[in-house]
């Protein structure tokens, strides 16, 4: 057993800001479940958002509100513009470099539904790499990669750790304050935008322990999405791609989102996904998105990753268009938490980035930012985290015997990822959300191992939290 003061599951944008913020007077692990870039910040492409100036604060609070349908904390939405240019300040004096003019000033784009440009990026459309290299170079604690947390280790209401699988070996890490930074649910679904390894797993153990989840049912859906790569995470075509003049159009170059919103291509990214999705279903067309108003040399040194990606898979960009679809890319639902990154219910347990619910982002979340989010609040949390003193934790703790994995398991997943995006995505129907409630309790009573039990769990608060909005907003539509 090995004894913490801090224990942090999960290197991406929150997690590694959190153990930034923790002194190396503290004893501190961070746990990876894969390498230490498979997590979702790495593939973040358009940028993060900071409110411009003072005065652009309640401009970008109302665009936040406005995104979210008027379901966001409003609260947690003050919190997050107030304190980003701090944040964004923060991360430059450390000496993190973002994009910039010949001039020496930082370089906004616009992104969907935000009425002014306050969008940084770094390396043209590497925002999140970029970011993430720099956190993992300025991270001054021990990180544990390729360990999977298969429990958290919670006694009287306080927690003491959690169980991981090492290499096939069970570990318990105890630690008075555990900081949950894990991500979201991309692998539930079969089109996703996601790094592999995030499949709600610390969800389903929130399920299990009756930790609230809340908002499950708010599942974002990127609207320009190339997925006829073979691989299971499908490449992104950032919205930036859009806000700087790409294109929606059909096979016969007609713009058709102006018939579904007067702001076509820039209107909100709910809006966008299900008309692609409504306009392929009913013509029977491929839609594409189209960049014949960019110049070569500028796409180029604008997107440099999108343009060899996108080349390594037979595009000539920007000259060619590219056959995009939806694909799942966002868990705006999470672990519930107060302001301060806090799980209410459990003492020293914290919550902070995709995997929790701050209420920022209402029914639908404004593009870029989640990344702003994992900022601010892990911030936030780590604060609280010194502020107080972990009680001790009893010598035993319950945790899982479950064997992780049994034989059936893969098809099992497949099926479920299946399940998602057929009934539980873009537009949902009441009968299409109870078929899938009914497979799902089906799987979860049969011999299965814990970690499929564990998507099964999430998946399955997802269905139910969308089957008790009986009402369409933002991203849960019902048809
Ligand atoms: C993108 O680059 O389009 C992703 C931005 C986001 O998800 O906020």
């Amino acid at each position: 057993m090995m004894q913490y003061d801090v224990v942090i599951v999960g290197a991406g944008i929150a997690g590694l800001y959190a153990a930034l913020h923790l002194p190396t007077s503290k004893k501190v692990l961070i746990i990876n479940k894969a390498q230490p870039w498979e997590c979702n910040t790495f593939y973040a492409q358009g940028g993060i958002t900071t409110a411009r100036n003072d005065a652009d604060i309640p401009v970008h609070i109302s665009d936040t509100m406005n995104a979210g349908a008027g379901m966001c904390n409003a609260e947690a939405v003050s919190v997050l513009s107030h304190q980003s240019q701090d944040v964004i300040d923060d991360l430059i004096t450390r000496g993190f470099e973002f994009d910039r003019d010949d001039a020496g000033h930082l370089l906004y784009t616009k992104e969907a539904a935000h009425s002014e440009n306050r969008i940084l990026h770094a390396g043209g459309d590497a925002t999140g790499r970029h970011i993430h290299h720099f956190l993992l170079g300025k991270n001054p604690h021990p990180m544990l990669s390729e360990a999977t947390v298969i429990d958290l280790l919670i006694e009287e209401e306080q927690a003491c750790g959690v169980l991981v699988d090492y290499k096939g070996t069970r570990r318990q890490i105890r630690a008075g304050h555990v900081i949950i930074a894990s991500g979201g649910v991309g692998s539930l679904y079969e089109f996703h935008t996601n790094a592999y390894s995030i499949s709600g797993d610390i969800q389903g153990i929130c399920v299990e322990k009756n930790i609230k989840l809340e908002m499950m049912e708010m599942m974002q859906f990127h609207p320009t999405v190339y997925v006829g790569n073979t691989s299971v995470q499908k490449q992104l075509l950032s919205e930036a791609l859009r806000g700087e003049g790409a294109i929606v159009e059909d096979e016969n170059g007609y713009r058709f989102l102006f018939d579904y919103d007067e702001h076509g291509e820039l209107a909100p990214r709910d809006i966008v996904s299900r008309a692609i999705f409504d306009y392929s279903q009913k013509h029977h067309q491929q839609v594409y998105l189209s960049f014949k108003k960019f110049d070569n040399e500028y796409f180029q040194k604008r997107f440099p990753n999108i343009y060899l990606n996108l080349n390594a898979l037979g595009f000539n960009l920007p000259r060619q268009r590219v056959p995009i679809s939806p694909a799942f890319h966002y868990a705006i639902g999470g672990i519930k938490t107060n302001l301060d990154g806090e799980v209410e219910s459990v003492k020293g347990l914290y919550a902070i980035g995709e995997v929790a619910s701050t209420g920022v982002h209402g029914a639908n979340r404004l593009a870029s930012n989640s990344l702003l989010e994992g900022l601010v609040f892990a911030r936030r949390a780590a604060k609280k985290v010194l502020a107080f003193k972990a009680t001790e934790c009893p010598q035993i703790v319950q945790v899982t015997e479950e064997v992780l994995i049994r034989e059936g398991d893969k098809a099992k997943k497949d099926r479920l990822r299946r399940i998602m995006w057929d009934k539980v995505s873009i537009v949902r129907t009441h009968d299409g959300l109870r078929e899938a409630k009914e497979e799902i309790d089906a799987m979860l009573v049969k011999k299965i191992g814990r970690l499929l039990k564990l998507r099964l769990l999430t998946a399955r608060e997802i269905v139910k939290s969308a089957l008790a909005r009986k009402t369409s907003i933002g991203v849960h539509y019902i048809s």
